[in-house]
């Protein structure tokens, strides 16, 4: 059977796969795959491996007529139509457990630095600028002691929320369902959004893009925030309003922002947010341990393989 693998990807994903006697072509250009190639080389696919930058979409689906499985090299999938994907009897997998714990480190190296503005002390240092010692310089808020926010208690809200334990932080959360577990060993408390937003020093995003979370973090939310509190965003850029974040921070509504992810992405060069001091960027590497992108590889070449034998996917996506 034909596989299409949208990018390299580390590990032996791809060896994994043509041992299982499939027919494997990769995509071996520099950025994402062209809409263009993406869409002739589909044609004859029974499985693709996509990244998050693939929009697989009825487009795309009406031209792969042999396709049984899209396989997300990402645990996030708002890049996948999975109702279109489900309707035509494609199935589709993502990758989530093997990035978890690198997720939250991210998310965890992303809330420190803001907090003790080690970007910024960085600079000054390498520019020249710390000229010695002095009671008032970078002054930063503490994370001992502090109030964590979890939006979205999923496998990464939690491993974030554990994190916690040594900071000595309490830690509030949202989602749908309750976290038993953390409520019993973390004395971690659900809360309505409101009281997340109003009680949290540091707020940490981690919920799917979806409809009901577009946009949830605009200047009405941010003006509900704590004036000294900090937003980190590991998950999708779409959750945050981003020129009312902008204008939260120039405002003083917040302290600063952690941001790992952007929407658009990669981020226009002229938006605002990239030019203040408060706020600490990275490129998309939630990720990006080399454990977690070899396990991520694997994964998605094991759900096609799965897919392809008449098995099982090991993490498919309920529609
Ligand atoms: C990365 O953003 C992912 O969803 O895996
Ligand atoms: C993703 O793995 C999540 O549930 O947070």
């Amino acid at each position: 059977m034909k596989i299409v693998i949208t990018r390299n990807l580390p590990g032996t994903a791809e060896e994994t796969i043509a041992k299982n006697s499939h027919d494997v072509w990769v995509y071996n250009g520099d950025g994402a795959i062209p809409r263009d190639l993406l869409l002739e080389k589909v044609k004859d696919a029974d499985a693709i491996i996509t990244l998050l930058t693939d929009k697989v979409d009825a487009e795309l689906l009406d031209k792969a007529e042999n396709l049984k499985i899209v396989a997300n090299y990402a645990v996030g999938f708002d890049n996948i139509d999975v109702e279109e994907c489900l309707k035509r009897g494609v199935v589709c997998t993502n990758t989530p457990d093997v990035l978890t714990q690198a997720t939250a480190d991210l998310t965890w190296a992303l809330l420190m630095a803001c907090a003790r503005r080690v970007v910024e002390g960085h600079k000054m240092t390498e520019e020249g600028g710390y000229k010695g010692w002095s009671p008032d310089l970078l002054i930063g808020q503490d994370v001992w002691g502090s109030t964590l926010g979890i939006f979205g208690a999923g496998r990464i809200g939690r491993a974030v929320a554990e994190r916690a334990r040594g900071f000595n932080m309490k830690i509030l959360y949202t989602d749908e369902f309750p976290w038993e577990e953390g409520e019993r060993t973390l004395n971690a408390e659900k809360v309505n959004f409101e009281t997340l937003l109003k009680e949290s020093d540091f707020l940490s995003l981690h919920a799917p893009l979806l409809p009901s979370t577009e946009k949830l973090l605009n200047l009405e939310a941010f003006r509900k925030m704590k004036k000294t509190s900090i937003l980190i965003n590991a998950a999708r850029g779409g959750l945050i309003d981003e020129p009312d974040l902008y204008r939260a921070i120039i405002e003083g509504e917040i302290l600063g922002a952690g941001l790992d992810v952007y929407d658009p992405e990669p981020p226009e060069k002229n938006n605002p947010l990239l030019s203040l001091d408060q706020v600490v960027l990275a490129p998309h590497t939630g990720s990006a341990s080399v454990n977690s992108r070899n396990g991520m590889a694997d994964l998605a070449a094991q759900n096609v393989i799965n897919v392809l034998s008449g098995i099982d996917p090991i993490t498919p996506i309920k529609g």
